[in-house]
């Protein structure tokens, strides 16, 4: 019997999927651009599973050209990317990658949290442009950590990995949520805050949300506003929780004090971009998730599910609360 064809997006290590081997037919598209290439779309029409990443768009046109198609196997842990309700009407299970790249992003999270609140970047760059001239006793001053407070906006894996994180820096702990969770907040000395609550009393904000439509510019012009002028606000969860311009403006008008971001929207951000021209705003290239091990580890999981879906088992991971009864 002929092996079932999944389409990969992207190359990646044979030593990450070497669980495919044997079992499944992969076509593999290019590195660069993002997306389905062309000569992957030739084949939807055949291919029973898509392996794909959150760079790759999978909504109605391309689920409806894939008329086999039994299983798709996102290599992330965000979803967004991919039209949910449409896959669970045709009962198409979609998996993600949740826990393996906890730590990794909740590191990210606080490596930004950490430059931003110390201005690191632009001390970095003027001890290399030669402005250190002495040791300064009023030059590059920062914001204290212990005794200040972050508030996360998320109580997810990732949110609850950068809480104990503070902990160990001193900080004092406020989060919002759908709903309060008690036993986290014992756990890990958090305490619940309404989202305006929260923005208005924090020095540090860090969005661990996923995208939807009810967090789509989540943080916009008035939202910013509410926020203390000495604040940082920190995302590593997706660009467009963030409105951009918005953005732009309240760093640059000093409505908040500073911004660390992994994440932006459009992504990636052109070089022009004048976020790029801010001082006062360190970003990274989507790189939450990006250590040898948590890479590695998504793939191994995406493999996994992929492989359930066409095997018509339940997947390890599946995103389709529809599809989980
Ligand atoms: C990364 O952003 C992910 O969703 O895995």
């Amino acid at each position: 019997m002929a092996l079932p064809l999944v389409l990969l997006t992207h190359p990646l290590p044979p030593e990450w999927i070497s669980t495919l081997q044997g079992r499944v037919r992969l076509l593999v598209g290019p590195a660069e651009p993002p997306g389905f290439a062309p000569h992957l779309l030739e084949y939807l029409g055949e291919a029973e599973g898509i392996f794909c990443l959150l760079t790759d768009k999978v909504d109605q046109a391309l689920l409806e050209a894939a008329p086999r198609l039994r299983v798709v196997s996102n290599m992330a842990v965000g979803y967004d990317n991919i039209d949910i309700p449409a896959c669970t009407r045709r009962r198409l299970p979609v998996g993600n990658t949740p826990g393996v790249l906890t730590d990794a992003t909740a590191d990210l999270a606080f490596a930004l949290l950490l430059a931003s609140a110390r201005g690191l970047t632009k001390a970095a760059l003027d001890a290399r442009d030669g402005l250190w001239q002495t040791w300064s006793p009023i030059g590059w001053l920062g914001a204290d950590l212990r005794g200040a407070t972050l508030g996360l906006v998320g109580l997810g894996k990732i949110g609850k990995a950068v809480a104990e994180r503070a902990r160990g820096f001193g900080l004092n702990l406020l989060y919002t949520d759908s709903a309060p969770q008690p036993a986290a907040e014992s756990a890990l000395g958090v305490q619940y805050a309404s989202f305006d609550q929260l923005l208005r009393t924090s020095d540090f904000v860090s969005l661990h949300c996923p995208l939807s439509a009810e967090t789509r510019h989540l943080i916009n012009a008035q939202t910013l506003r509410r926020m203390k002028k000495t604040s940082v606000l920190i995302n590593t969860s997706r660009g467009a929780v963030v409105d951009t311009d918005a953005l732009v403006n309240a760093l640059r008008e000093g409505w908040i004090a500073a911004a660390g971001l992994d994440v932006t929207d459009p992504e990636p951000l052109p070089p022009d971009h004048p976020l790029y021209d801010l001082p006062n705003c360190l970003i990274a290239p989507h790189i939450g998730s990006a250590t040898h091990g948590a890479r590695r580890h998504m793939a191994e999981l995406a493999c996994e599910n992929l492989l359930a879906g066409l095997e018509g088992r339940p997947l390890p991971h599946c995103v389709n609360p529809e599809l989980n009864d």
